[in-house]
Formats: C-alpha cells, structure tokens, sequence
C-alpha cells in the first residue's frame, strides 16, 4: 500500500506500508522525519499529527473516539483534515494515500 508523505517543505516521500499497519508506523519503520509517533499508536501524544489530502479524506473516514481530545495537544494547527496518523490503519483502497505533514511536532 503506498503512501506519499508530502513534509511542510513540499519534500515527498512515498513509502510502501503493510496493509494493517498506520500511517504512523510505516513512516516510523522508514525513519521518515516529520511523524514522531511517541506513544507508539495508543493515542496518547499527538506527536503523529497529520493532515489527509483533501482527495482522501472521504476514504479514511472519521475521527475515532478521543482523536479530537488529543488533537487538541498537537504543536501545530488543528485543521479539518488533520488525523492522529497512528489511527489511520492501512487498507487496499488507501492505496495511494497523501498525507501532508505539520512544520513541527513536538
Ligand atoms: Fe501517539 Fe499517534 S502515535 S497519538
């Protein structure tokens, strides 16, 4: 399943993930920059914010319960599209996918 990771800088990087796995992890397995995933995927730091490319933000669906609490703790603006990238589990159909990433995370 790939996934294109577009940094606040307009670098791209498309990774291929493992259907079942988050954009998260994937992004954490590959040492990209810009996704910190500190909590490891429970939903507890923020630190794996992501914006969905308008395209596909019918296609991941909505927030999870607790995703908007924590989102709340995220170092950079909060916007219609942004997901906790720990959430977003990968599936055939995301095939594709583009996630633009925040300027800071921490
Ligand atoms: Fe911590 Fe996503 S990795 S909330």
């Amino acid at each position: 399943v790939k996934v294109t990771y577009i940094a606040h800088d307009g670098t791209e990087t498309t990774l291929d993930g493992a259907e079942g796995d988050s954009v998260m992890a994937t992004a954490i397995s590959a040492g990209l920059d810009g996704i910190v995933g500190e909590c490891g995927g429970s939903m507890m730091c923020a630190t794996c914010h992501c914006y969905v490319d308008d395209a596909w933000s019918d296609r991941t669906g909505p927030r999870k319960d607790g995703e908007d609490d924590m989102l709340d703790c995220a170092a950079d603006d909060v916007k219609d599209t942004s997901r906790l990238s720990c959430q977003i589990k990968l599936t055939a159909e995301l095939d594709g996918l583009v996630v633009h990433l925040p300027s800071s995370q921490l």
